[in-house]
């Protein structure tokens, strides 16, 4: 039986107290809140577990395993890193951390202490993805060219981090997944009007080896909810709709063909094809139960999950590059460039220039 602490019971803490309280295998045993109203409440419906405002009860008692952190972005690494410390198995709700170097630290400690660091990128346990995944790697879609997503909604604004850094992960995480790697370089492009330090719409561009691009676009001041992926591929096109509550995917063997010669410019003509539309079958789970699961499977084997800390640091590798792009002008940032930049401006600080 593994002891489970939540920390953070806001909006999103509850789902995930609701899914572990149906799981076999674990129990929760200490709740953790600021807010004291919200704290009373559970600790009427699980007169058992401690519930306190202060972290160091949970992370201190013998009678907690894990703790799942889903507290505002900007205070995850430092109670990541107090769990870890702790010898706590730690899942993290996105983004992991704010920056890569905070990434890497946990890492580090999670390896030492030899347990769990596992992120909330709970979009890879979907039904959807898994589909798109398939589709991608079995080669149904063709080559792969490239993949545009839609995220926007009115709210929930945030007060630590950008529309960027708070929904763009789920899409960056699907992306990074479909197209196997790392993207070379990326751009970003965004505006902030509700707080002039904090951008409430953004496009961020990647660029992936061999011509491949993702493009999202993320905003919280939208009227309409829209939750849309289309990936495209050299045979066909497939589109996500989260929103949508039956048919999620809609695949469209639909494609434009160029002739194989031509000697002249008149000569040459694209041929259209538009075949049938279909909706795959999808293997119902609830994927924040399957996120769940994939936590716990990863603490009883000591195996890492699909979306460990290198996964979450991935993530976090693309949203600091996007971050740069953003504040000087919107150009293309590199990855790499990124890395050296930081490292170098580590070196300084460390020779205390
Ligand atoms: N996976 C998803 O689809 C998804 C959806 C929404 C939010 N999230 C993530 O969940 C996390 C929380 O988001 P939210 O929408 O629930 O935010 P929220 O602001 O509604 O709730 C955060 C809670 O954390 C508490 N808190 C803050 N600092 C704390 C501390 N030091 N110790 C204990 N409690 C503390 C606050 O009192 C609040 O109740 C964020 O990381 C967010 O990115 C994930």
């Amino acid at each position: 039986m593994i002891r489970i602490g939540i920390i953070g019971l806001g909006y999103w803490g509850p789902n995930l107290v609701r899914v572990l309280t149906g799981l076999r295998d674990c129990r929760p045993v200490a709740f953790c809140d600021l807010n004291i109203p919200r704290l009373k409440s559970y600790s009427e419906r699980y007169p058992e577990a401690l519930a306190t405002t202060d972290v160091s009860e949970v992370l201190t008692r013998d009678c907690v395993d894990a703790v799942i952190i889903a507290t505002p972005t900007k205070t995850h690494f430092a109670l990541a890193r107090r769990a870890l410390e702790q010898g706590l198995h730690v899942f993290v709700e996105k983004p992991l951390a704010t920056t890569s170097a905070e990434c890497e630290e946990l890492i580090a400690l999670a390896e030492q202490n030899e347990v769990t660091l596992f992120v909330g990128h709970v979009f890879l346990y979907s039904a959807p993805v898994a589909k798109l995944k398939d589709m991608v790697e079995t080669g149904e879609l063709g080559d792969l060219y490239y993949i545009s997503s839609c995220r926007r909604n009115l709210g929930p604004v945030r007060h630590d981090v950008s529309a960027l850094w708070d929904l763009a992960p789920h899409d960056i995480s699907i992306m990074l997944e479909l197209m196997g790697s790392l993207p070379r370089s990326v751009s970003c492009s965004g505006l902030a009007y509700l707080n002039r330090s904090i951008h409430d719409v953004c496009t961020l561009t990647m660029h992936f080896e061999n011509n491949r691009m993702g493009v999202v676009h993320v905003s919280w001041l939208d009227p309409h909810k829209k939750r849309e992926m289309t990936v495209v591929g050299s045979k066909k096109m497939a589109v996500y709709n989260d929103v949508e509550p039956l048919e999620k995917i809609k695949v469209y063997d639909n494609g434009v063909t160029g002739p194989m010669f031509c000697e002249s410019f008149g000569e040459f003509q694209f041929s259209y094809r538009y075949g049938d539309t279909y909706s795959p079958r999808l293997v119902e789970v609830e994927p924040l139960k399957a996120e769940c699961r994939a936590f716990l499977d990863s603490i009883a084997t000591g195996t890492a999950s699909r979306t460990d800390g290198q996964n979450g640091l991935n993530v976090v590798r693309v949203l600091e590059a996007a971050d740069m792009s953003l504040h000087s002008g919107h150009g293309e940032v590199h990855l790499d460039a990124v890395e050296e930049q930081l490292a170098s401006r580590h070196t300084l600080v460390a020779k205390g220039a």
